[in-house]
């Protein structure tokens, strides 16, 4: 062995290089903090995590590098397309899958562990007690990661699937079962078939845990997947005694776990109440006709979009997804420009939940330019909405639905909402009569003072900026 391998693999030399790779994680999440800064943020924690995986295969014994490079390359050939190729709406479901792998490793490595040590009556009971927490949670993870992904992607119906009233009894019975099973590996049962049924019913909780969320809560169904994820990744970490992963797998349970937090209050929802029942669905809204029951809808063409908007005094302008996938934002503020040209005020509502990924709208704003005071947060437009003459609702849906105030039948019902029904006059983009991601109908739409500006969002603002010029 060469003097520089034994120094490589000392461990107070390993150490050296994970306090670097955590405190590069720590400083690269703080730039995550805004747009400007999130990409040189996001390259750095991704160099700390280089680092530490290099410090980790530098560890004596070491083995089966074949296996170690034929996962790397693996890895690399799934991830590296898959991160390059995924639209920017897709994001979502990418996150909720690399976070559910996570999950699933660290149930795999908690079965692992088991086997090479012939179960854990011979192991140190913290180690037993983290890795039989790990393996619970991040296999609760995986699967309900997956489903997950199922619902974003709509391989999955959105709505919520239930076993009916007695979802929480069978949630409960499955958690209690597997506590029961680690209880019993804990004791000192080595029978391997213990540990394979503690996986299992852990994997059925996590189905059974996200199939009968729907619709609108499903960000904070991610969030908080993505914060067991990481706790579990620290319990690993634990017991394996290995530092990266405790500080790597705690930030992310604390970043995770503030998120779902923030998403939950966003939605005016309790944690335990989404774990345990289950929101959002497919229903229409009461006493609003859509369009095949003969409600009727007002449509409006690019001109009198244009003569509306230019003779405002304020338009609040409300992004949602539709918005993300026409790419809409450069025409947005070319419109924006527009306006401020004739003395118009324009203002952005921007609801915490709009898109498919927190801070969705504003990114998408930043990338055009659009100054960052002009993007107002929900508490801080809603009062403004009653002076505005016109209001343009750029391919969004459930962020407005008025059946989120007073429908106490609806699945979105206590969801705060951007209250544009409140302003003078109400323009929404949109393709088609379509619902939003909770796949309920917007009465909203029917309203008396609403019209419809049908078509992709892109070449509508762009017809109605051409509009604008004519003027
Ligand atoms: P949605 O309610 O999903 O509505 C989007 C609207 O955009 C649809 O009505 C759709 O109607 C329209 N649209 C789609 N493509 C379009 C295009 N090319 N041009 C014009 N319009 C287009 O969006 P939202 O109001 O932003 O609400 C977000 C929803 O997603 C909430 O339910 C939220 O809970 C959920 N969600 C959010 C997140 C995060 S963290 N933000 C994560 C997961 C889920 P047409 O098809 O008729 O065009």
């Amino acid at each position: 062995m060469t003097p520089a391998t034994v120094f490589l693999q000392q461990p107070d030399f390993i150490r050296a290089c994970y306090i670097v790779a955590f405190s590069l994680f720590i400083y690269g999440l703080s730039g995550l903090t805004g747009p400007r800064t999130a990409v040189r943020g996001n390259r750095i924690a991704a160099v700390g995590m280089a680092i530490a995986v290099v410090a980790t295969l530098l560890n004596k014994g070491m083995g089966n590098w074949g296996l170690i490079v034929l996962g790397l390359a693996i890895g690399t050939a799934i991830g590296v397309p898959a991160a390059r190729n995924v639209k920017m709406t897709q994001m979502p479901q990418m996150v909720a899958l690399f976070n559910g792998v996570g999950g699933g490793a660290v149930a795999l490595l908690a079965w692992v562990d088991f086997r090479n040590s012939g179960g854990f009556a011979h192991t140190p009971t913290y180690v037993t007690i983290f890795s039989l927490f790990a393996g619970i949670v991040g296999s609760v993870s995986f699967w309900g990661s997956n489903i997950a992904f199922g619902k974003l992607q709509e391989i999955l119906p959105g709505r919520p699937i239930t076993l009916g009233r007695g979802q929480q009894f069978v949630n409960g019975a499955l958690f209690l079962l597997a506590v029961a099973l680690g209880v019993a590996i804990a004791a000192g049962s080595h029978a391997q078939i213990l540990i394979i049924g503690m996986l299992l019913a852990a994997a059925a909780l996590g189905n059974l845990i996200v199939l009968p969320i729907g619709g609108a809560d499903m960000p904070v169904v991610i969030s908080l997947l993505n914060a067991f994820t990481g706790l579990s990744a620290a319990a690993t970490g634990i017991a394996l005694n290995n530092t990266a992963l405790i500080v790597a797998g705690m930030i992310v349970g604390a970043s995770g776990t503030i998120l779902t937090r923030l998403m939950a209050e966003a939605m005016n929802r309790s944690i335990p109440a989404i774990v345990a029942g289950g929101f959002g669905g497919t229903v229409t809204a009461p006493g609003v006709e859509g369009p095949e029951g003969g409600g009727t809808v007002r449509s409006t063409s690019p001109d009198d979009v244009a003569i509306q908007l230019s003779y405002a005094r304020l338009v609040v302008i409300v992004p949602g997804y539709g918005m993300a996938v026409a790419q809409a934002q450069h025409a947005v503020r070319e419109l924006t420009r527009e306006l401020e040209k004739r003395g118009v005020e324009v203002k952005f509502g921007i609801h915490p939940v709009a898109g498919r990924m927190p801070g969705h709208m504003n990114v998408l704003l930043a990338e055009a330019d659009v100054p960052y005071d002009q993007l107002k947060e929900m508490d801080e437009i809603n009062p403004e909405f009653p002076r505005a003459d016109v209001v343009l609702v750029i391919g969004a849906n459930d962020v407005t639905n008025p059946a989120a105030k007073d429908q106490p039948s609806s699945p979105i019902y206590g969801m705060p909402i951007l209250e544009v029904d409140q302003a003078h006059s109400i323009i929404v983009l949109k393709r088609s009569m379509n619902s939003g991601f909770a796949g309920i109908d917007n009465p909203l739409f029917y309203n008396e003072k609403t019209a419809l500006l049908f078509g992709d969002a892109k070449s509508s603002v762009s017809d109605v900026v051409s509009a604008v010029q004519d003027l």
